[in-house]
């Protein structure tokens, strides 16, 4: 379970968040959403303690993640997957050694071993034959699965997404969200994915949290959002559908 506690974050007089506070039981889905610039990278930066917060604690398993000292903060990281909105894959090694390079590091498994969990990741994200090819080789949605494959790989308890569908058409954005979803069914994590697409927040949202001005000015499930009458709400639904009608048009 992880437990954020009246989190506060600056940046010299920037001031980011202000109090936030949200729980994400295990096995839940959280999506975060909220327009660019609020925060929303940087509160999951504050989950895997790449950033400190100013106030506040984050609790994960019941581990406050203040207390730990640095090999249990690692052995705590470990528990975290990351999928970034680049997939932040390596130019120069092809897509079996990107997706198996976590497993290496971690200096415990055989090549045959790493070969094989490789394997059976990049299968459950739907890519064959792709093992030899190199990131440029692959399309942009190709790519995702890639890094969906390298975080997958890892068994995390916990995945991080940011803005894992920005940047692909509506199609493929689609089929990555149901991947996600399958991933989030099959494999039981507990997963946090910050995003501005509505269709994708609805569709993997057990809960979800609009992030505006340093607070979560909405706490509920999609039901409640679609119904909201917030002026938040609305005005990030409307601005959502605005930057969609001019990317279409
Ligand atoms: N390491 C940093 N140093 C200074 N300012 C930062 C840093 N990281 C983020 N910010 C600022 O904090 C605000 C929130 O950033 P971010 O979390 O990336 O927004 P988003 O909601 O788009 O993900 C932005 O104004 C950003 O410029
Ligand atoms: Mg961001």
């Amino acid at each position: 379970m992880i437990e954020i506690k009246n989190i506060h974050k600056s940046f010299g007089d920037l001031n980011v968040l202000n109090g936030v506070s949200i729980e994400v039981e295990d096995g839940q889905s959280l999506v975060v959403m909220g327009k660019s610039g609020q925060g929303k990278s940087v509160l999951l930066k504050l989950i895997t303690r790449l950033l400190y917060p100013d106030a506040g604690n984050i609790y994960i398993d019941g581990d406050d993640l203040g207390s730990l000292n640095s090999k249990r903060l690692s052995e705590c990281r470990l528990k975290f997957g990351m999928l970034f909105q680049s997939a932040a894959l390596f130019d120069s090694l092809n897509i079996c050694d990107n997706v198996g390079i976590g497993l290496k590091a971690y200096n415990r498994y055989s090549d045959a071993e790493i070969q094989s969990v490789t394997q059976e990741s990049l299968e459950r994200v739907g890519l064959v034959d792709v093992g030899d090819k190199y990131p440029a080789q692959l399309s942009g949605g190709m790519r995702k699965r890639v890094g969906l494959a390298r975080v997958v790989a890892m068994k995390p308890k916990y995945i991080l997404y940011d803005e894992p569908t920005t940047g692909l058409d509506p199609v493929t954005s689609a089929q990555i969200a149901i991947l996600i979803k399958e991933m989030q069914d099959d494999l039981n994590v507990t997963s946090i994915i910050v995003t501005h697409d509505i269709p994708t927040g609805f569709f993997l949202a057990d809960k979800i949290v609009l992030l505006d001005q340093g607070n979560f000015s909405f706490v509920g499930n999609v039901e409640e959002m679609r119904k909201s009458e917030m002026k938040s709400v609305q005005d990030f639904i409307s601005g959502y559908k605005e930057e969609a009608d001019i990317k279409f048009r």
